[in-house]
């Protein structure tokens, strides 16, 4: 299987902080892979890293044959890594339709016309096609989760990065979710889909990744990782029932 990102000895720190001590997986093209972790295992800040937003203390990241570690926000973007953030924030006073095209005109490869086109196909993905004209502002939890990955799909990504999209959810919600990141998944996207709730993970991801301790503990087929003792240590005697 080819990687489409290949992250290597990733370390960050603040001050004696040592939020990643040494980060190593690849993500595969076309794949979904989860990342687990307790609460402030450092899994939004991986996300920052690989984004551009924070700089790693050491380490490389690899997109396409290419090291990206630095590279800028935007011609990261621009070279088709796509995230969504942990509290979904759109412009509250501008529709649906027009955050969809905020993130495609960012994402900077289209013309006018075609990122209208691209924004309506995004609604289309993401089920709001009925909401465009909408307020942002006026959405519920879920829709809001749901335009935070269409913002994300209108700069057209080659990876997408999902940081806890399912938190805040219902089962049911999370579990429509789950099928939007499987569509994203068939139209060729490789995706990263962080969340802290294990069992998202089960259902909706190829292999999960366990992020503890600065660094990738356990990686593998998702039952394999569930079931292993590393996320039962990880877990266990955190007072998380979450998991
Ligand atoms: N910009 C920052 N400056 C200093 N410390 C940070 C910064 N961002 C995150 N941290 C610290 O990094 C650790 C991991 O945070 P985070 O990545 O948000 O955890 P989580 O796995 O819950 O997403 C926490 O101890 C947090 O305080
Ligand atoms: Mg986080």
């Amino acid at each position: 299987m080819s990687a489409i990102l290949t992250v290597k000895d990733l370390g960050i720190s603040f001050g004696s902080n040592h939020v990643l001590k040494s980060v190593n997986f690849q993500l595969n093209e076309g794949e979904v892979l989860g990342v687990i972790g307790p609460n402030g295992a450092g899994k939004t800040v991986m996300l920052n890293v690989l984004t551009g937003i924070l700089k790693p203390t050491k380490g490389t990241i690899t997109f396409e044959g290419k090291e990206i570690s630095k590279e800028g926000i935007t011609d990261r973007c621009k070279g088709g890594i796509g995230r969504t953030f942990q509290v979904p924030r759109p412009f509250e006073k501008m529709t649906v339709f027009e955050n969809i095209m905020v993130g495609g005109v960012f994402g900077g490869r289209m013309s006018e016309k075609q990122a209208k086109e691209e924004a309506l196909r995004v609604a289309e993905t993401i089920g709001l096609s009925d909401k465009l004209s909408l307020f942002a502002g006026k959405l519920g939890l879920l829709d809001r989760k749901r335009l935070e990955i269409g913002r994300a799909l209108a700069t057209q990504p080659k990876i997408l990065l999902l940081d806890e999209v399912g938190g805040g959810l219902t089962e049911s919600e999370v579990e429509s979710i789950i099928q939007l990141v499987k569509t994203v998944k068939a139209q060729g996207v490789s995706v990263i889909w962080i969340e802290h709730i294990i069992r998202t993970m089960l259902e909706g991801t190829d292999r999960v990744l366990l992020l503890a301790d600065g660094v990738d503990v356990v990686c593998g087929k998702p039952m394999e990782v569930m079931n292993s003792k590393e996320v039962s240590r990880v877990y266990m005697g955190g007072g998380d029932d979450e998991a």
